[in-house]
């Protein structure tokens, strides 16, 4: 399906609509461009802009990347990928959900996540001599949301439903700065990237991005992007607004202590306003909405909040994963960014003995090594040696 689908480069990287190919039978390579395919066909939706004129002319580039056979094709793709790729997941999340009343399962929710002092990855990483390496790590693969902060979930506000919209409106516009472009979560997570040496373009690391993280994306677009998600939604935020007041809390004390330079901006923002996004949540959208329509939609919200537990901790886990099987590489491992665009996808299983693969921003290793590495990663093959 790739091969239909591999779209050629744009002006890179707004307009790049590159898709790898998946060559040979590698499942794991499989899956990681049926993701990136699906990332795309939801991309598609909103508009990214470049800082600067790409080439001649914007209108004749923008055009190109929202031809409508490259929309259409994309379109055509999504349902098919979103039954394999996020049905499995949704489903383990229906089957993960307590059968409880939803006020219950919030109460239980907040106590347990506000309880939360410690960050798996951050946990990992704290005091590690390649600290930096894993730290850019997670930044990269975060950008892959981070930088448009909040479009996915913007689709979820238009329409209309009533006084709750109007809560889901105000948790939108804080995310986007309360129209002051400097406060918006994006700009400051730009910053933090940059603090780290990194390019805040977005889509930049593109290539980089690996499975754990493109689930994780793919699953908040395709809350977001089906209306019949509605309820679901109100799940994710319940859930991502309460876990990233610890989660974002970590992160700034971590910084302040590993690197007090770096720009921490976008995390104490969030250890602050997510707050209240909890208590708009509950208070503007989750109770009148139980009033308005009875329980049932209370086990909808509980399946997107378990959802949205599941795909982060997926991610986190496979960051941990990784700083493991890097320290098992020991002198064989070379830290830092060696190549953005690398060449070939590659596994584990496939990766073969020769060459060196880039393995996320983190660094390289060889393939021999690479082969020892967790089943479901993915690296390029960045050089092969002759
Ligand atoms: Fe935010
Ligand atoms: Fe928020």
């Amino acid at each position: 399906m790739a091969d239909d689908l591999a779209f050629g480069a744009g002006p890179a990287p707004a307009f790049d609509g590159r898709i790898d190919t998946a060559t040979g039978d590698d499942p794991v390579v499989a899956t990681l461009v049926a993701h990136q395919t699906l990332l795309r066909a939801y991309q598609a939706r909103y508009v990214v802009l470049p800082e600067t004129l790409p080439g001649a002319s914007v209108v004749e580039a923008m055009a190109r990347h929202y031809a409508p056979d490259r929309l259409r094709a994309l379109t055509e793709a999504r349902p098919t990928l979103e039954t394999r790729l996020i049905g499995p997941l949704a489903a383990q999340a229906d089957a993960a959900e307590p059968k409880t009343d939803v006020l219950a399962y919030i109460d239980h929710l907040l106590t347990e996540l506000r309880s939360v002092n410690s960050d798996a990855v951050l946990d990992r990483i704290d005091g590690h001599p390649r600290a930096e390496a894993h730290y850019r790590n997670f930044l990269v693969q975060s950008s892959a949301d981070l930088l448009a902060e909040a479009s996915a979930s913007a689709l979820g506000v238009i329409g209309e439903c009533g006084a709750p919209q109007s809560a889901l409106f105000r948790i939108l516009i804080d995310e986007f700065g309360y129209g002051t472009h400097d406060r918006k979560h994006a700009v400051l997570y730009r910053s933090t990237l940059r603090s780290f040496g990194l390019d805040d373009a977005y889509n930049r690391y593109w290539p980089l991005f690996d499975g754990p993280t493109l689930a994780l994306h793919n699953t908040i677009h395709w809350l977001f992007q089906n209306p019949a998600n509605f309820f679901r939604q109100i799940g994710f935020l319940l859930f991502a607004e309460t876990a990233y007041q610890r989660s974002t809390l970590c992160h700034s004390r971590f910084l302040a202590r590993a690197f007090p330079k770096a720009d921490a901006r976008y995390f104490t923002e969030h250890a602050h306003i997510d707050l209240h996004h909890t208590r708009m949540v509950i208070d503007e959208v989750v109770v009148p909405l139980l009033d308005r329509f009875g329980p049932e939609i209370g086990q909808e919200i509980v399946r997107g909040a378990e959802l949205t537990r599941l795909v982060f901790r997926l991610a986190g886990d496979n960051a941990v994963a990784l700083v493991g099987a890097f320290d098992a590489a020991g002198g064989d491992a070379r830290y830092g960014l060696e190549a953005v665009e690398g060449g070939r996808l590659v596994s584990p299983a496939g990766a073969g003995i020769r060459g060196r693969v880039q393995v996320g921003a983190i660094g390289t290793v060889s393939a021999r090594t690479f082969g020892a590495f967790p089943v479901h990663a993915v690296g390029r093959l960045v050089e092969v040696a002759t």
